[in-house]
């Protein structure tokens, strides 16, 4: 397949240029490029190419509870959402404890063929936070599991995260950390602040969190491993993870789209569809990552994508399963937030959306310059686009999007993954889809 993008602007920035993608490659960059015969010519007018977008969080449900999402549903909304390779959670039903589980998500992943689906495997047993799992084989399998995580619970007890971090550094993997307290989050289901004590709801400190991220922190120091957070929420965190690079922790953080954008006053209407772990906290907490992002305290956006279905979310909050849809909104929230309020620019997008998290995982085809010669992962975006949000209308087999009726800028026009469309004009699969047979570069 050759396709030609006419008139793209590289990372937002400088004069309209075409790329000729070719073999799954970008074969040739310039100016007035002839389109070879056969080609697909589309025509850009002028909009922004991207790395394609990684994301090192999210929750497919596959597994176990495909009644809220699958890895079909699912890595259609990530390319519709510009991703080209996502990062499964293994809170499934069975876990992704073993590397039977990994592999099948896997392999799962690359039949559908629309983005990559990179398998998260279990800290713990069942993620029941004392048996450390056999992350070695994980690494080992098909699947090649580069993270792991018990996401959605805490991997708390500090003897089992100390061994975890010992383990995974021998090897050369990612411990990921849901930074979460639990003996302090009891019954909790929102941020614990005025607004949560005036609604009458049970409190979720920001010390839950930032205890752990200071205690995680400490840990991977005298380990020499590395620890990553998971959906940073909180100003105390963001000085946390601040000081802990200052002295040369191995620390990375990633901020989720919804805690960048939303706060605790949206609590008002007790609709489930704000109920989140961890909770939408104050507006101080929301300027305080925005500025992290910035400058880099931060390391990336993740989306927590968390689908569930319309009877857990739609019935009374404290109730309601906490999490939400993000793979189709993220570019756009972190537009409104990021861009359009002048804190970054289109490549500091492409860092904090593509080229951070894929160096963080170590993906070697992902996060790549927009130069001839590198795997044809990109994102072709029209910057002046807005849409209103329907979670109706979203890939996800579920609807639960806190952004509902908003209207956000930016749109994606087109996905490819290693030179193949996997979204174009709102349509994933496009139309003539035929997914792909053999295996990829992982
Ligand atoms: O809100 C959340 N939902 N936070 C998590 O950590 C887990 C996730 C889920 O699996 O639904
Ligand atoms: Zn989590």
């Amino acid at each position: 397949m050759t396709i030609l993008l006419r008139s793209v602007l590289l990372y937002g920035e400088g004069d309209p240029v075409d790329v000729l993608v070719d073999d799954g490659q970008i074969a040739e960059i310039g100016q007035g490029l002839d389109a070879p015969e056969g080609a697909d010519v589309v025509e850009c007018d002028g909009k922004v190419l991207l790395p394609g977008f990684v994301d090192l969080h999210t929750h497919l449900r596959e597994p176990g509870r495909e009644y809220a999402e699958d890895i079909e549903t699912g890595s259609a909304a990530a390319a519709l959402g510009g991703f080209t390779a996502v990062f499964a959670m293994a809170n499934t039903d069975p876990v992704a404890d073993s590397a039977v589980v990994t592999d099948h998500v896997w392999h799962r992943g690359q039949e559908v063929g629309l983005v990559d689906v990179h398998p998260v495997g279990a800290v713990t047993v069942g993620l029941k936070g004392t048996q450390l799992t056999e992350m070695g084989l994980m690494a080992a399998g098909v699947g090649k599991v580069r993270m792991f995580s018990d996401d959605g619970l805490c991997v708390d007890d500090p003897l089992v995260m100390r061994r975890a971090l010992e383990y995974a550094s021998g090897i050369g993997v990612l411990i990921a950390q849901h930074a979460e307290e639990p003996r302090l989050t009891v019954d909790a289901v929102a941020h614990e602040g005025p607004n949560a004590a005036r609604l009458g709801l049970t409190g979720w400190p920001r010390s839950a969190e930032e205890s752990i991220v200071a205690r995680d922190a400490i840990l991977a120091r005298d380990a020499g491993a590395r620890v990553h957070i998971c959906h940073a929420s909180t100003a105390g965190t963001v000085e946390l993870v601040r000081w802990a690079k200052e002295q040369g922790i191995s620390i990375t953080a990633e901020v989720t789209p919804h805690h960048l954008l939303l706060d605790d006053a949206l609590l008002e209407s007790y609709d489930g569809r704000n109920r989140v772990t961890p909770p939408l906290r104050e507006a101080s907490d929301a300027v305080a990552l925005r500025q992290a992002l910035a400058d880099g305290v931060i390391d990336c956006v993740a989306t927590d994508h968390a689908p569930h279905a319309e009877h857990e979310k739609m019935c009374e909050f404290a109730v309601a399963r906490p999490g939400m849809l993000g793979l189709q909104t993220a570019l756009s929230v972190v537009v409104e937030t990021m861009v359009r309020s002048g804190l970054m620019t289109w490549r500091d997008v492409a860092r904090v959306m593509s080229e951070a998290p894929a160096a963080i995982v170590g993906l070697p085809d992902q996060g790549r310059p927009l130069e001839v010669g590198e795997p044809a992962n990109l994102v072709v975006v029209d910057p002046e686009a807005t849409w209103t949000v329907t979670g109706a209308e979203l890939a996800s087999r579920s609807d639960n999007t806190p952004f509902e009726a908003m209207e956000l800028p930016a749109t994606v026009t087109l996905t490819l993954l290693r030179g193949k469309v996997t979204a174009r004009d709102g349509q994933s699969p496009p139309a003539g889809w035929s997914a792909a047979t053999g295996e990829s570069a992982q």
